[in-house]
């Protein structure tokens, strides 16, 4: 009997295949961690071979000899990495460039003095920044002689990583959903194709590009020799919105927030389109049957990344963990403040060329205070985010964290006294996945609708309630202000 989902999660450093059951068990998991390729500063790329690879190998590893009880599969990926393949060999042509990536900073901001911001961000939701994928399809044009030669022979497909995932696994369905469609710069809000206008501003050939599909249907399959028999591909979504899905933020104003690599904040906006005055991102959180549900996002490129750097590049913890013994073993930060502008600055304040800044040094500042301080600097640029959307609208009641970050229970609480409000943490923080699957189960008819799917799918959660005193908070939120003119 068919009753299992396998989800496909490709994430920015590793890549993982899990397999549930359609009450929300997970029942396998297998993944791999991706060679990340830093040719220059502010440069990142991921060879996309590897992307397959790997997932297809963690795929057959979560399988095992289960193969015939995969009813349907969900796929959900790191969003505007850019792949550049051949439609006739399905080899990539280029390494993918990541959506950290900051190359195409020039362009973006040739295309500001232009003046095309406000036009883009009214039809796309997104401002011009390096961060999303059009802009690096056009670079790769510019600056690869392979993607250019199949350009010129028509040979050349365009995607982002789950669609180059799809387009393997099927054997040459070349589809996109509209979830990561909305990350590239090239699809309007309301478009239900990609936008001729924006690919020729942007120089991007039409024909290159997939076709756009919904997060959740009958949406591909895949060709027989890799499960044994075709398996129907029903869930296709943005790793982002998949977390906003499998937190259960399927109604207006709900809103979620995830602290993997970049930290990413996205509000349910119903079916209205969004639009943003405080430099916040209007994207699709899900479409079924045609029908578009919309959300508000802000992203923060850097979060477990600091912890990262603390420990690989200043040698400051041995693992991540670390940081929640030491931020609870001081009580505060002795001023030390940490803005991780280490790729720059996403929302609200859009400064490609920030960088990071540690500041309120003293000879007692000791690992403790800079791990505290890094483990702060999660709420202060939370907060700067709710500030924000609320501006535009889209107060938080209340905040639903999960990611990799998530588990740090001091972080949590941080969180709740910062932004005072409750935060919310599910006992599976593996919402990401959770979100493939909920969409893919709905996709293959399991449940009748998202909210079914996520009622029956999803589990406990445990809260954070706000307990920090006016005036320490007050005395945080200056001090990262300061911090951040620096950066
Ligand atoms: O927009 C980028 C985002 O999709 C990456 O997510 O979880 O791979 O850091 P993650």
């Amino acid at each position: 009997m068919a009753d299992r989902i396998l989800v496909l999660d490709a994430g920015t450093t590793s890549t993982r295949a899990m397999v549930f059951g359609i009450d929300g068990e997970l029942e396998a998991v297998s993944q791999a961690d991706l060679t990340q390729h830093y040719p220059r500063p502010g440069w990142v790329e991921h060879d996309a071979a590897e992307i397959w690879e790997k997932t297809l190998s963690c795929m057959i590893e979560a399988v095992g000899d289960q193969a015939d009880r995969i009813a349907a599969i969900g796929i959900t990926s790191q969003r505007e990495t850019v792949v550049a393949w051949d439609r006739k060999t399905a080899e990539p042509l280029a390494r993918a460039i990541v959506w950290q990536d900051r190359r195409t900073a020039e362009f973006c901001a040739a295309l500001k003095e232009g003046g095309h911001e406000p036009a883009i961000q009214r039809q796309t939701g997104l401002l011009l920044d390096p961060y999303f994928s059009g802009t690096k399809m056009r670079w790769m044009l510019d600056n690869d002689e392979q993607v250019r030669s199949a350009a010129a022979s028509g040979r050349l497909a365009f995607g982002t990583v789950e669609s180059w995932l799809v387009f393997k696994l099927s054997g040459g369905d070349h589809v996109s959903d509209a979830s990561n469609a909305s990350r590239t710069m090239l699809l309007a809000l309301d478009g239900a194709r990609f936008d001729e206008g924006l690919c020729d501003l942007l120089g991007v050939p039409h024909a290159s590009l997939p076709q756009v599909v919904d997060t959740h249907g009958q949406l591909s399959a895949t060709s027989a020799q890799w499960l044994g028999r075709p398996v129907p591909i029903t869930g296709l979504v943005g790793d982002q919105q998949s977390a906003t899905i499998g937190q259960g933020c399927l109604s207006f104003g709900e809103t979620k927030a995830t602290y993997g690599t970049g930290a990413f904040v996205l509000t349910n906006k119903g079916s209205d389109i969004p639009v943003s005055d405080h430099r916040l991102l209007g994207t699709v959180l899900h479409q079924g049957g045609g029908q578009r549900i919309y959300a508000i996002e802000g992203s923060c490129f850097v979060a477990g990344s600091l912890i990262q750097y603390l420990r690989d590049q200043l040698g400051l913890i041995g693992n991540a963990a670390e940081t929640e013994e030491l931020a609870r073993s001081i009580e505060d930060s002795g001023e030390v403040v940490i803005v991780p502008a280490l790729a720059g600055l996403g929302a609200p304040q859009w400064r490609p060329d920030a960088r990071g800044v540690i500041s309120g040094l003293s000879f007692a500042s000791g690992r403790a205070q800079i791990a505290r301080a890094a483990l702060e600097a999660m709420a202060h640029q939370t907060h700067d985010l709710a500030t924000a959307f609320a501006a535009d609208g889209a107060p938080w009641a209340k905040l639903r964290i999960d990611g990799g970050m998530s588990v740090n229970n001091w972080m949590a609480q941080d969180l709740a006294n910062i932004l005072d409000i409750e935060v919310e943490r599910p006992e599976f923080v593996e919402t990401t996945a959770l979100g493939a699957a909920i969409c893919a189960a709905v996709g293959a008819g399991i449940y009748a609708s998202l909210e079914a799917a996520a009622h029956a799918m999803r589990g406990n959660a445990a809260l954070f309630r706000p307990h920090m005193a006016k005036d320490v908070r007050e005395g945080r939120l200056d001090r990262y202000a300061r911090a951040l003119g620096a950066a």
